[in-house]
C-alpha cells in the first residue's frame, strides 16, 4: 500500500499541472456516469478527499471509505458534510447494494488482489461501479512509472479490467472506457493537444472505466 503524506498529496492538485489533470480526470469520469443529482455515491480509496469533494459539488452524496488513517483525518477535516470512514477496499464494510454508485480513483492500483477489491465494489453497488485507473499503454507510464506518488502503483490495461470483471455476479451489463493526459507534462501545448484529442484513443494515462449493472434508460 502507498504512504503518502496527505498534506503533500493534496497540495499536488493545487499545482498548475495537479489541478489540470484533476480537472481532466474529473470530466472524464463524469462524462461515463452521467449521474442525476442526489444520487449516492462511495468513494474507495478516498484519499485527501479530492475527488469525494468534486462528486459531492456535483450533486451526488458521497460517503469515503479509506485504510489510511491520517489520509482519513485529513479528508474529514476538509468536509463536515462527506462522512469518511475506515475500511479495507477488498471487505468493504457496507451492506451490499447501499450505495447507487462505488466509484475508486486510482485505488485500486495500489491494491494487490483488484479482482476481489472490484467485486467488493460491484456487491456494494446498486447501479454500477466507477474506476479510475493508472494505464499502461500511456506516455504516463514510460515518464512516471515507480516515480513519486506513483511508485509501487499496478499500471493497468482496459484488458484486465475486462478480465477481472468476468467473475462478476450478477454480470456486467455494459463496460465502458475512456482515456485522457496524453502528455503528462501539462504545459500550453500538451493543453492545447489535449482539447483536440478524443477520450476513445486508448493511450491516455488515465483509464476510466465504468462497468454497469442495470441498464439506464438513455444507453
Ligand atoms: C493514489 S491515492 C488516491 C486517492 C484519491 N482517490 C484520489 O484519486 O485523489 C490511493 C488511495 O487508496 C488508498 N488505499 C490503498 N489501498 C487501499 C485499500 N486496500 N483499502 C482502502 N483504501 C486503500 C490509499 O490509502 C490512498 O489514500
Amino acid at each position: 500500500m502507498m504512504n503518502l503524506d496527505p498534506v503533500t498529496y493534496e497540495a499536488w492538485y493545487h499545482t498548475s499541472r495537479g489541478a489540470w489533470i484533476g480537472e481532466r480526470e474529473f470530466a472524464l469520469l463524469m462524462q461515463l456516469l452521467r449521474p442525476q443529482t442526489g444520487m449516492s455515491l462511495l468513494d474507495v480509496g478516498s484519499g485527501s478527499g479530492y475527488f469525494s469533494r468534486r462528486f459531492a459539488d456535483a450533486g451526488l452524496v458521497v460517503t469515503g471509505v479509506e485504510a489510511d488513517e491520517r489520509m482519513l483525518a485529513f479528508a474529514q477535516a476538509q468536509s463536515a458534510n462527506i462522512p469518511y470512514i475506515r475500511g479495507n477496499a477488498l471487505a468493504l464494510p457496507l451492506s451490499s447494494e447501499s450505495f447507487d454508485y462505488v466509484a475508486a480513483i486510482t485505488s485500486l492500483c495500489f491494491v494487490d488482489n483488484p479482482q476481489q477489491a472490484l467485486a467488493e465494489c460491484w456487491r456494494v453497488a446498486r447501479h454500477g461501479v466507477l474506476l479510475g485507473l493508472l494505464n499502461r499503454h500511456s506516455l504516463l507510464y514510460w515518464q512516471k512509472r515507480e516515480r513519486g506518488g506513483y511508485r509501487g502503483a499496478r499500471w493497468d490495461t482496459w484488458k484486465n479490467v475486462a478480465s477481472w470483471q468476468k467473475a462478476l455476479s450478477p454480470p456486467a451489463v455494459m463496460l465502458k472506457h475512456k482515456t485522457a493526459i496524453f502528455f503528462p507534462s501539462g504545459g500550453k501545448l500538451a493543453r492545447t493537444l489535449e482539447n483536440s484529442l478524443p477520450g476513445k484513443l486508448p493511450w491516455g494515462g488515465f483509464l476510466a472505466v465504468y462497468l454497469a449493472k442495470r441498464r439506464k434508460k438513455q444507453d
